[in-house]
């Protein structure tokens, strides 16, 4: 059997299509390779989001470049967002490199796989451009993903996401229920609704069959067997009343939102093109806590944007103290080719400054989450157990309904969803004891 070996790099959006690729040649007779050394195929799903992510790509490139000089009939395939902006570019700045698809196109890796002739492959065809279409190989048996759209049509000045990724476009929400469905039967009990602006989900679709982003969330939490329904990343431009009525109505939607700010400063907000400023956004965080107080909310935050000055950085800083996140991603800014900002602004903050901005921002985001997480412990939370604790194998590990990891003692099974006495917390994880259940009265 010929073996595989696929390294991820990016996003959830990309861990998702890696596991369509793992399907995919799964059906075609590969088997995963321990080491990318002995692997016949070596598979790069690769992101170009800041500089930092294409060097790190560029390192792992080398070692297939070293491995193919000593054994020339492996196959190196370059999927992905960065061999998307890369186009033909590939094949002539990295010659070793037989096979290049976009993050569009997973369904073609079959295809081209056969057009190299390298391994005898069956006969697949695909058509639709929802890797979501295609079989899967899940990471985790519990939890799955689910792609509802692909592309964004946002115009962030920042971001090479639109370019690399295209237009938006919805899956037909049939599909995702039905995939949904298909999903908890074969045992998963928590989705992650999958798209780079999922909330402004179905636009697109034909007037007939078109469902909102609210009633799409509905209907998958109200497939049988679906306990828990998650989604990233939502555009806070585009968080209606219905959807946060569908966080306080229906339990199986989580208590967490994902709701990227990237600046609390309204200047750098309309430079970035986010069509939201701060006081909306604060609006927004005060109608998601009057619906749903205990909501626990996470964000995305840049620094070093340009022309961001000291009282711009100041108002991110006070952004993270006035909402409270309970966690958050921090960036530096990172000039992208083809992008707006990084074809025609300035990238004028020095890099001690940006390195200084990081450091104090990271600072502030620590401090508010370790407040927030504080308010869990004396509680006892449902966590959904994903396994044994992969730093120490003696604990389980789970998550919250707020999205939050929960270390614990006790015995339960992977997929349950039990009760834990929160005893400790940190700025990102919690510690407890599974809580002993009293036995209903009147039970045997
Ligand atoms: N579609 C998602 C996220 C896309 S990328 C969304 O809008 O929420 C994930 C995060 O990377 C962004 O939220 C942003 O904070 C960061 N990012 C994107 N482009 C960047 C750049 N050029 N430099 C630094 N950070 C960037
Ligand atoms: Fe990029 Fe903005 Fe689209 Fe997110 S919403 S993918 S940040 S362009
Ligand atoms: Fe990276 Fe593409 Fe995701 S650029 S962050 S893998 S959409």
């Amino acid at each position: 059997m010929p073996l595989y070996h696929l390294t991820t790099f990016g996003c959830q959006m990309n861990a998702h299509d890696s596991e369509r690729m793992r399907g995919l040649l799964s059906g075609l007779g590969y088997d995963e390779a321990p080491g990318r050394a002995v692997a016949d195929l070596i598979v790069f799903n690769t992101c170009t989001i800041r500089g930092s992510a294409d060097e790190r790509f560029m390192g792992n490139l080398g070692e297939a470049r070293r491995i193919k000089r000593e054994r020339p009939d492996v196959v190196v395939a370059v999927g992905g967002c960065w061999a998307q902006s890369q186009k033909e570019d590939v094949f002539r700045d990295f010659p070793f490199v037989d096979i290049a698809f976009g993050p569009g196109e997973v369904n073609r890796l079959g295809e081209l796989l056969a057009r190299e002739r390298i391994h005898t492959v069956g006969a697949f065809t695909f058509d639709g451009r929802f890797s979501g279409d295609l079989p899967s190989l899940r990471e985790r048996p519990h939890q799955a993903w689910v792609q509802i759209s692909v592309g964004c049509n946002c115009v962030c000045s920042y971001c090479i996401v639109p370019s690399v990724r295209g237009r938006e476009s919805s899956r037909p929400w049939r599909a995702v229920v039905d995939e949904v469905g298909a999903q908890a039967a074969d045992g998963v009990v928590e989705v992650t609704l999958l798209g780079q602006n999922v909330n402004s989900y179905g636009r697109d679709l034909p007037a007939g069959d078109r469902r909102t982003f609210a009633e799409l969330l509905t209907a998958v939490a109200e497939v049988p067997g679906i306990e828990r329904v998650r989604y990233t990343s939502p555009h806070p431009k585009d968080i209606r009343d219905d959807v946060i009525a569908v966080h306080r109505d229906m339990p199986e939607v989580c208590r967490h939102i994902h709701l990227p700010a990237q600046s609390g400063s309204t200047r750098v907000l309309k430079a970035m093109r986010r069509t939201y400023d701060r006081q909306r956004y604060l609006d927004l965080v005060g109608r998601i806590r009057a619906a749903v107080p205990d909501i626990a909310l996470t964000t995305d935050l840049i620094v070093g944007f340009p022309g961001e000055g000291d009282a711009d950085f100041a108002d991110t800083v006070s952004l993270v103290r006035e909402v409270g996140f309970d966690g958050a991603y921090t960036f530096v800014y990172s000039p992208r080719p083809g992008t707006e900002a990084g074809e025609h602004m300035d990238d004028d903050v020095p890099a001690d400054v940006k390195s200084e901005r990081i450091s104090v921002l990271i600072d502030a985001v620590q401090a508010t989450a370790r407040e927030r997480l504080a308010r869990h412990v004396g509680t006892v939370q449902d966590v959904l157990v994903e396994g044994p604790s992969r730093t120490n194998p003696l604990r389980l590990t789970g998550r919250t309904t707020h999205n939050v990891t929960v270390n614990f003692t006790g015995d339960a099974l992977g997929g349950a969803i039990v009760p834990v006495l929160i005893m400790a917390s940190t700025s990102t994880t919690l510690a407890g004891s599974l809580a002993r259940v009293p036995e209903p009265a009147g039970t045997t």
